[in-house]
């Protein structure tokens, strides 16, 4: 199971003390099968690499320019710049940055860069509350999927992160049918389309230590990408903990 904490626009030097807590929850807990990536804003990347690079988390950046190692990019960081800092992993097209206007071609772009760079892609994709209503979930899911993963090559780099934009950040979070349904769906399009043998398909969306042991119940479910609870150590912790127990 991943359990992907995405600290968004949030967190300073001293929000790494809480890193203490989950690292040695992870060495006391070696034997389960579980991976914890933590994604960080940028300006705490490198601290956040010193503090975990001996022990079992991974760190992952939260975007990245499409242009893979340098360029006239104001404002922008390439996936050579992360994978050089220590990040192994980035989440490309989060829906907070689909709404800024990032493109389902520049994430593809992104994408194919990222992989090139030796970098795992957690790529995310998910319907609006007004597609659902009008009953487009699949046909926006395969639309995202196939756009942004057009002529990707080793697509076993990548981890799918389902976010419908309606759960994210309010507390809701679909009803075990629809993300069965869902998930299974995308599951078949990376098979067929993309020939992956063994799709990894999280789930992301207001997960909490709450509701985290149903939604661990569904099949299919290969883990959880995590935006507020992820903040406290206790949460996450409870969080994996509920997962795995
Ligand atoms: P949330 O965010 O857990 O706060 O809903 C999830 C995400 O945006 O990745």
């Amino acid at each position: 199971m991943y359990f992907i904490a995405n600290w968004k626009m949030y967190g300073d030097l001293k929000s790494l003390n809480s890193l203490n807590k989950v690292i040695k929850f992870t060495n006391t807990n070696k034997r389960k099968k579980i991976k914890l990536i933590y994604c960080p804003p940028y300006t705490l990347l490198q601290a956040f690499y010193k503090k975990i690079k001996k022990t079992r988390i991974f760190l992952g950046a939260q975007n990245c320019h499409y242009e893979i190692s340098s360029g006239p990019f104001t404002g922008s960081i390439s996936p050579q710049m992360l994978k050089r800092i220590g990040s192994s992993y980035v989440i490309i097209g989060h829906s907070e940055n689909r709404s800024e206007g990032e493109t389902d071609s520049q994430i593809n772009k992104k994408i194919k860069s990222c992989i090139e760079s030796g970098l795992k892609v957690i790529f995310c994709i998910g319907e609006s509350s007004l597609q659902r209503g009008k009953k487009l979930t699949q046909k926006v899911l395969k639309k995202q999927i196939l756009k942004g993963l057009l002529k990707v090559r080793f697509s076993n780099n990548i981890l799918l992160a389902y976010e419908p934009i309606w759960s994210i950040g309010t507390g809701n979070v679909p009803k075990n049918y629809e993300l069965n349904k869902n998930i299974n769906f995308i599951k078949q399009i990376l098979k067929n389309k993309h020939k992956m043998k063994n799709p990894k398909v999280l789930y992301g969306g207001s997960v909490n230590p709450k509701n985290v042991k149903n939604l661990a119940s569904i099949e299919g479910i290969d883990g959880f990408l995590v935006g507020g609870a992820s903040q406290n150590a206790k949460n996450f912790i409870d969080i994996v903990k509920k997962t795995i127990i």
